[in-house]
Parts: structure tokens; C-alpha cells; sequence
């Protein structure tokens, strides 16, 4: 198979992380090419865009993207290029799988849950924003519709079935926002009856956040709205030792972008001592979405391996005492053994 894909290195530690990424991908044989694209300060400066027209163009004839970390400034009235993507290319799930490394600081060593978040509607609309003149009230609106439920629960349960998952927890606080949440829960009950072989339960999200800390292992895979998803995708990432170990999905009915959760870690950039373990996770996920499933195992397989027995090798907020670098040939070289 050949297929090739857009890469977008990235601001900060992206081109970093990216090198060692694709080296890995390389070893792994997988008939990939790569067409660079630029996007964040990078294509500032080269092209006086965030998100040049060229690189949107790019994406959407490959129709799958690695992406690094980008830095969005602050001021200047610059909307966040990882938002604008998301709009532009209507990439309505974002996936946000944990699962726990071997020999990695975090207080549980068997978690396994997939996040999936609705990333287009809800609380994140910017829309309806406004305050009052005497500036004692703010206004926002929250448009859940169910079109956008129907398609986030209905992915959920699709990727549930594809991966061979259990159950879907649809995590909800319809209580009190009876409609806009109410609406999601409705949906989700319905979708739920079409996958009689996937159970399914729903939650409140303050009770999901206390078990999520307090017994996460009952929870499979999530699917929830917006904001909902955004916070629990991260108490989840902390569940399995940070955001240095959490990939991040946005998948549409098109397109689909994969990345790393964290930022471009300005502190550290150039210095040679980024984590790519979560752009390499978000690679496996990239090529099980090209149903490359096998070489996605052997690479998450080889990952964990060398996360648990390379320390000399691993990167220092891991624990260990290597490189960017030497974590790939970490990585590499277990994909070999
Ligand atoms: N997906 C994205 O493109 C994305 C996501 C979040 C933040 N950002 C951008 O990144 C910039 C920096 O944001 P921030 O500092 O809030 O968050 P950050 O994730 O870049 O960094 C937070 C902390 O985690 C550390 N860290 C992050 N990734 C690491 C890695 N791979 N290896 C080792 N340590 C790592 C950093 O050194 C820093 O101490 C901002 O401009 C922000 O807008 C981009």
C-alpha cells in the first residue's frame, strides 16, 4: 500500500517529536509518504498566514494529517488554528484513548478508556456571547442539535464495535441542563438500542469525574458533549501519568487529524529532550485509521515495551535519562526485537 499523508511539524517541539515520529513510522515499513505542510508560526513568517489556504487545500486532498503541537500567539486577535481546523474540516469527534505504560509514575497501572468527545457544537460555539453594558452579565450560548448527538454516539459505538469494546458510558448532566444536555441523553438512549451487544449506561458527569479518580476501571469507552469531554479527557490522561502519554483524534466525515494532546512546550523546545510518545501514539491511531492495524498494534506494542525497559533511553519527564532521539531508537529497535 502507498499513501500519503499531510504532516504538519509544527511550532515549539513539534519538528522535534515529528523527526523521531516518522523515523519510527519508517522502520515500521508501513508505505507511507509524507507531504509537508505549514501551519502556526512557522507559516506566520514564511507566509503571513497561521493556516495558510495552501495548507488547508493540502489536507483535504490526503484527507489524513499528523499534526504537532502549534503555537497560537496571544493578543493580536488570532483565533486558535487547532479550532479553525476543527470548524473547517467539520472534525466532529475527537478521540482521546489512555491506556496505561508499564514502568510509568501514575496511580493506576490498568486503565484503558477511549474519550470520545463531540468537538464541533455545545458549549464551545462562540456564539451568543455577549455583556451587559454595566458589565455585570455575561451571556453564552449552548446548542447541542441532533444531528451532531446522533453522529458523536453513533461513532462511539461504532469504534466500540470495531475495537472489540464492551460498553459505552454516555455521560450527561440532563438533570439540570435538561435541554440542551437533555437532548444528548435522549439521542444516546435511542442510538444505544441499535447496538444490543454493547452495553451501555449513563452518567452524570460530577459523579463520572469522582469515579473516573475512584474506580476508573468500570469505564470502557465515554462519549459525551463538548465541554464535558474536554475536562474528562483530561482528568483521564492523569489517570495514566499526563498529557505526555495522550493522543488526540479529530476525525471527520472526510477528514481526519492526528496529534498529540500537549502544547509546543516553549520551555523545553530545541533542548532535545521532548516526549514523543504521544505523537507516536496518535501514529498508531493514524494508521488504524488507514486499517494498518496490525503494524498500530506492533508500534503501541513496541512503545510500552521500550517506555518500561529503555529507561536510559526514555525522555527525563518519564523518569528516564535520554533524548528524543534515543527514545525513537528506543522504539525502533523493539519494533525489530
Ligand atoms: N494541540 C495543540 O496544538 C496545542 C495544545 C495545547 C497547547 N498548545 C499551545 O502550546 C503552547 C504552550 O502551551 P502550554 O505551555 O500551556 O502547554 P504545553 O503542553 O506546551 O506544556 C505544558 C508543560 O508540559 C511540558 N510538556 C508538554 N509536552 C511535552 C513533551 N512532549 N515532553 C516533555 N514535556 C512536555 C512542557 O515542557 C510544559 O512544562 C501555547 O501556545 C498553546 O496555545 C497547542
Amino acid at each position: 500500500m502507498s499513501k500519503t499523508i499531510a504532516v504538519i511539524p509544527g511550532d515549539g517541539i513539534g519538528p522535534e517529536i515529528m523527526t523521531a515520529t516518522l523515523r519510527v513510522l519508517d522502520a515500521l515499513d508501513c508505505g507511507l509518504g509524507y507531504d509537508f505542510v505549514d501551519a502556526g508560526m512557522v507559516a506566520l513568517e514564511k507566509h503571513g498566514d497561521l493556516l495558510p489556504k495552501a495548507t488547508l487545500d493540502r489536507i483535504a486532498e490526503h484527507k489524513v494529517a499528523l499534526k504537532g503541537p502549534l503555537t497560537t500567539p496571544i493578543g493580536g486577535g488570532f483565533t486558535s488554528i487547532n479550532v479553525t481546523l476543527r470548524r473547517h474540516f467539520d472534525l466532529y469527534a475527537n478521540v482521546r484513548p489512555v491506556l496505561s505504560m508499564p514502568g510509568t509514575k501514575s496511580r493506576y497501572t490498568d486503565i484503558d478508556i477511549i474519550t470520545v468527545r463531540e468537538n464541533t457544537e455545545g458549549a464551545y460555539l462562540a456564539e451568543g456571547q455577549s455583556v451587559s453594558a454595566d458589565g455585570e452579565t455575561a451571556l453564552s450560548l449552548v446548542r447541542n442539535t441532533r444531528k451532531g448527538s446522533s453522529r458523536i454516539v453513533r461513532y462511539a459505538f461504532e469504534l466500540a464495535r470495531r475495537r472489540g469494546r464492551s460498553k459505552v458510558t454516555a455521560v450527561h448532566k440532563a438533570n439540570i441542563l435538561k435541554t440542551s444536555s437533555g437532548l444528548f441523553l435522549e439521542v444516546a438512549r435511542e442510538i444505544a438500542r441499535e447496538y444490543p451487544q454493547i452495553a451501555f449506561n449513563e452518567m452524570i458527569i460530577d459523579n463520572t469525574c469522582m469515579q473516573l479518580v475512584m474506580n476508573p476501571q468500570q469505564f470502557d469507552v465515554i462519549v459525551t458533549t463538548n465541554l464535558f469531554g474536554d475536562i474528562i479527557s483530561d482528568l483521564c490522561a492523569g489517570l495514566v501519568g499526563g498529557l505526555g502519554l495522550a493522543p488526540g483524534d479529530n476525525i471527520g466525515a472526510e477528514v481526519a487529524i492526528f496529534e498529540a494532546v500537549h502544547g509546543s512546550a516553549p520551555d523545553i523546545a530545541g533542548k532535545g529532550i521532548a516526549n514523543p510518545c504521544a505523537l507516536l501514539l496518535a501514529a498508531a491511531d493514524l494508521l488504524d485509521h488507514l486499517d494498518l492495524t496490525d503494524r498500530a498494534t506492533r508500534l503501541r506494542q513496541a512503545i510500552r515495551t521500550a517506555v518500561a525497559h529503555d529507561r536510559a533511553q526514555i525522555t527525563p519527564d518519564l523518569g528516564g535519562s535520554g533524548t528524543t532521539a534515543s527514545f525513537a531508537d528506543a522504539v525502533i529497535a523493539r519494533l525489530a526485537g
